[in-house]
């Protein structure tokens, strides 16, 4: 099943503008997601990509940073073809984001690409820098007559915005209004490329496409959601970053979120973008706040040993890098039922998992001597990095007696696995499709940001453990 049913309009000439080319995100994630989208021929025919960044590079030096980086990861980019049919459209503007000038120039340069096509084409600008710098590039992108190409008439503008999106509910709302002043909703696709991860998606086929167990998808026959985030590595050499963020700023509000809103929305009746992003908003708006004094009970958080001595970490931090809460969505279906969420950099093992537990039956035909409830139920949406779904259930051991053991049904992608898109892939082109679904709405940012902004006012309450790591 398709979320939907939008295809690339392969004639509209589409100019991709990446606000810092050469930072960390375009190249670990959109130059390889934008190569092979172009190797998949899910880009437009007439597309352009313009790298906006500080670097006094030529056109020529970006496109060979861009090789290099592609020919890292092993992808081959030396067919003379492509050369003429992918690189030639790659050019560089520089420019330091916090000047005008800088917008006067790339709008030189956009212009310059719609002359050459003899219209006035689409345009997409994605942000890939620190979040400190919205503020300034959304007014400069206004002030320079950026936010509003085409002047309506023609191709139209779509801006994308990375994670995290303010720092807690008042600078969300206020970085917010004044997106929402420069772009209407439809032309701002928030990032959470979580959301875009393919067993994310599934999840909600397995769910609203399969009987089987939506009947049973509430706090009668579920005990407990468990969604764990965990990451083996640490920071990757994102001091700056991180240590101003933390691991509830970082995946906490967003990513986390978005698994929980997967799980528990209602059907949306649907698969429309609004109606989906409708019903996620329900269950984020649904989280029971934590007070202060249930911080003790309900939230943990931790720094892994060798943090402080990361770079760009001052040595007093006290930045999390791991933490652990138990959620509640206050409606009738979710009543009582725990969510565990939990995140961790530097954890034992790569694991992105959501694991619902349901109730074992209170009386147990088979182990009738024993005072024991009949065991119980897992359902498991693994995200990655083993994608699939898996059932355990307990099932006779061969022979006289009447023992039980625990069996698993598992769904894997197997040969699929390679047709998996990069989530970033997903996300450039649902942006170019202009699909919003798998994008954050304002109103699902202001909901996490609810429920979010109180623990970290009251992080202090709660003591950060020190653990080890594997990173030796
Ligand atoms: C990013 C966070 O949003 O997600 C990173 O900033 C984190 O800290 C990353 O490592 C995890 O994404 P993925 O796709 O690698 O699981």
């Amino acid at each position: 099943m398709q979320l939907t049913t939008t295809t690339i309009n392969i004639f509209a000439p589409t100019t991709i503008v990446i606000f810092g080319v050469t930072g960390d995100l375009a190249k670990k994630k959109l130059i390889p997601a934008l190569w092979n989208l172009y190797k998949n021929n899910h880009l437009p025919k007439n597309f352009a990509i313009v790298g906006f960044a500080r670097s006094e590079w030529s056109d020529e030096g970006l496109q060979d940073y861009m090789k290099g980086i592609l020919r890292e990861g092993g992808l081959h980019v030396d067919d003379e073809a492509d050369q003429i049919n992918f690189f030639k459209k790659v050019s560089l503007v520089n420019g330091d984001f916090t000047t005008l000038e800088a917008y006067t120039s790339l709008l030189a340069k956009v212009e310059a690409i719609d002359n050459a096509i003899g219209m006035c084409g689409d345009k997409i600008f994605h942000l890939a820098v620190p979040p400190s710098l919205y503020e300034v590039i959304f007014d400069h992108l206004h002030t320079s007559g950026l936010s509003d190409l085409c002047s309506g008439v023609g191709g139209w503008t779509r801006i994308l915005v990375e994670k995290p999106f303010g720092d807690n509910w008042d600078s969300a709302q206020k970085l917010d209004q004044k997106l929402g002043s420069l772009f209407k909703e439809e032309q701002i696709f928030r990032v959470d490329h979580y959301m875009s991860k393919e067993v994310m998606q599934n999840i909600l086929a397995f769910r609203f496409a399969n009987s089987l167990f939506e009947h049973m998808w509430d706090t009668r026959f579920i005990e407990a959601v468990n969604i764990r985030l965990w990451e083996k590595s640490g920071i990757n050499g994102r001091g700056a970053f991180y240590d101003k963020n933390g691991a509830l700023r970082d995946v906490g509000q967003n990513h986390v979120l978005q698994m929980l809103s997967f799980i528990a929305m209602e059907d949306p009746g649907i698969m429309e973008p609004k109606k989906i992003r409708a019903a996620r908003t329900k269950v984020l708006d649904a989280l029971r706040v934590i007070t202060p004094d249930d911080m003790i009970r309900r939230v943990r958080r931790g720094q892994y040993n060798g943090y402080l001595d990361e770079k760009d970490v001052p040595q007093d931090s006290k930045t999390e890098t791991f933490f652990k809460i138990e959620a509640f969505v206050d409606n009738e279906r979710w009543k009582d039922v725990p969510f565990t969420l939990e995140s961790g950099k530097g954890m034992l093992e790569n694991k992105t998992e959501i694991e619902i537990i349901f109730k074992g039956k209170t009386f147990c035909l088979l182990l009738p001597d024993q005072e024991v409830l009949c065991p119980q139920n897992k359902l498991i949406f693994n995200i990655q990095p083993h994608e699939g779904i898996s059932v355990t259930f307990w099932s006779k051991k061969p022979g006289f007696g009447t023992v039980l053991e625990p069996k698993t049904m598992s769904f894997e992608y197997g040969e699929a696995k390679g047709a998996i898109p990069d989530a970033y892939e997903r996300v450039i082109y649902d942006c170019i499709v202009g699909d919003q679904t798998l994008f954050t709405s304002t109103e699902e940012v202001l909901s996490s940001w609810k429920f979010i902004t109180p623990i970290l006012d009251n992080f202090d309450k709660v003591p950060l453990d020190k653990y080890t790591t594997n990173q030796g």
